[in-house]
């Protein structure tokens, strides 16, 4: 379904909705989790660690989200971290140059462009301000980071615009500690922080958003030495590399050449198993190989990997081949020694990194599962039952004859184990209804028959079949069913 109806899903039941709503100044850009969304969030979460790190025996830290001033002079983050920002003299509305660019006249001009070129653009297209029709003065850079004071004194640090700093700079440390050994993937999940001048569409494009970033490091020497390669030889990934993706194996990818080693093969396609999982429709989507205007300052090969949803293609992760482009400087910078033996030889390890956007994937695996059941007059939310924020409603059919007291058993009974959703009241049929609507897979409605027989009704969400079975069964059909893959 559309994002109108991911939307309306989401305010109505407790997905996602905008951060300090009953206050007017409440600024753009800043979203909160309801209780469903929470648990989809960590669900998802879940599945990443097992497809990734676990699978690949990486290590997961959690660092701080300020960092200082230093960290982001050695990234490049205070020099270059920054959108092309143009200004109308009349009104001061301020737009991003790229994005307005783009709308008025359809000229693509990466957001990297020098400056010129968008002041060419604005020139020759005769671009005027779309709120007062004013002139607009030459393009400027905005940093996007956001400074903070520390302390009386307000030292100057930042709220991180990427996790992955903490794990570059960590990784002295951690290496050592953990007795690490390349290639070595080190993880991250937490929150970031940029100062969007255009913050749009909930979830899309938040000032204040999640990450889920790996960064693997490896010796460049040996990017094609891949013990595990054999594990994902075949299979299916789809690049894009002019018009169309094309899907191939990851064998075809390497020998065309379109992947560059078996190293990078090897990320693309556990990242794609893990997508698959989720419930997003793999066809519809790509890893768009990006130009260099394109890519990230600090990106010397970079691929996106994007899904087609009803308001355009999104990218979900950012996979960056960032070289030794982030410890060479910081090591740099902190004088710190960043080198580590691999074997006998001595490296300064390169970072392939897997940046993935955890707002925008939840947004896609929404709209991917959201479904209207004309035939059946409702809206149904088909997760994988391992997503799903409720994996079973406990129902009483009435409150009365004691059938209250025996659903509150049964809920009791299996609440610590499964998301359990405990509901007395209402017409049955709207009951379920809600707890399609939030993806619940099952619902069990305790009736009369129960208290003599010790069974109640199962009911399937997408199939809406109903089946009698013993209450003794039930952990047993939840376990098998919503377990992780
Ligand atoms: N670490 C890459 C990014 O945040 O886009």
């Amino acid at each position: 379904m559309d994002y109108e109806s991911v939307m309306k899903l989401a305010l109505e039941r407790g997905f996602y909705f905008p951060s300090c709503e009953v206050y007017a100044d409440a600024q753009a850009g800043f979203w909160e989790y309801g209780p469903t969304g929470v648990s989809l969030k960590n669900k998802f979460l879940e599945l990443w660690r097992r497809e990734l790190i676990r699978r690949d025996g990486m290590l997961e830290i959690d660092g701080s989200q300020i960092m200082s001033k230093s960290v982001f002079e050695a990234s490049g983050h205070l020099g270059n971290f920054a959108d092309p920002i143009i200004k109308c003299k009349k009104c001061n509305s301020t737009f991003r140059a790229d994005k307005t660019i783009a709308e008025i006249c359809q000229i693509e001009i990466p957001e990297s462009a020098e400056l010129d070129e968008f002041d060419n653009a604005i020139n020759e297209n005769n671009i005027k301000c779309p709120r007062c029709k004013g002139d607009f003065d030459k393009t400027k850079n905005f940093n996007m980071m956001f400074k903070v004071g520390i302390g009386p004194e307000e030292e100057e640090a930042y709220l991180r615009p990427e996790t992955c700093q903490s794990i570059f700079v960590d990784f002295p440390r951690l290496f050592k500690t953990m007795r690490g050994k390349l290639p070595l993937g080190i993880a991250q999940v937490g929150k970031s922080f940029r100062n969007e001048i255009a913050p749009r569409q909930s979830l899309l494009r938040l000032r204040e958003f999640y990450q889920a970033e790996i960064e693997v490091f490896c010796n460049p020497n040996k990017l094609d030495e891949m013990d595990n390669f054999s594990e994902i030889e075949n299979t299916i990934i789809r690049i894009q590399t002019d018009e169309e993706p094309v899907a191939m194996t990851c064998k075809e990818a390497i020998e065309s050449k379109i992947v560059p080693n078996k190293f990078v093969a090897y990320y693309l396609a556990i990242l794609t198993e893990f997508y698959e999982k989720t419930g997003i429709d793999l066809t519809k989507s790509r890893f768009r190989k990006l130009g260099d205007k394109e890519k990230a300052f600090y990106a010397e090969v970079a691929f996106d990997f994007e899904v087609e949803t009803t308001i355009g293609w999104l990218e979900l992760v950012a996979c960056n081949y960032r070289s030794d482009y982030d410890l060479s400087s910081h090591a740099k910078k902190s004088k710190e020694k960043f080198e580590v033996m691999d074997n006998d030889e001595k490296v300064l390890p390169h970072v392939f990194e897997i940046s993935m956007g955890i707002d925008r994937s939840l947004y896609t695996i929404l709209e991917y599962s959201l479904k209207d059941d004309k035939e059946n007059d409702r809206v149904v939310l088909s997760l994988k039952p391992y997503l799903a924020p409720t994996h079973v409603g406990i129902l009483s059919l009435v409150k009365k004859d004691g059938l209250k007291e025996k659903t509150d058993e049964i809920y009791l009974k299996i609440k610590r184990k499964f998301d359990a959703f405990l509901d007395h009241s209402g017409a049955i049929g709207r009951r379920y209804r809600r707890l399609d609507e939030i993806g619940a897979p099952f619902a069990i409605t305790v009736d009369h028959q129960t208290l003599e027989d010790e069974t109640v009704t199962l009911r399937r969400r997408d199939s809406m079949e109903q089946e009698r079975i013993k209450i003794s069964e039930l952990d047993s059909i939840l376990s098998d069913s919503v377990a992780f893959p």
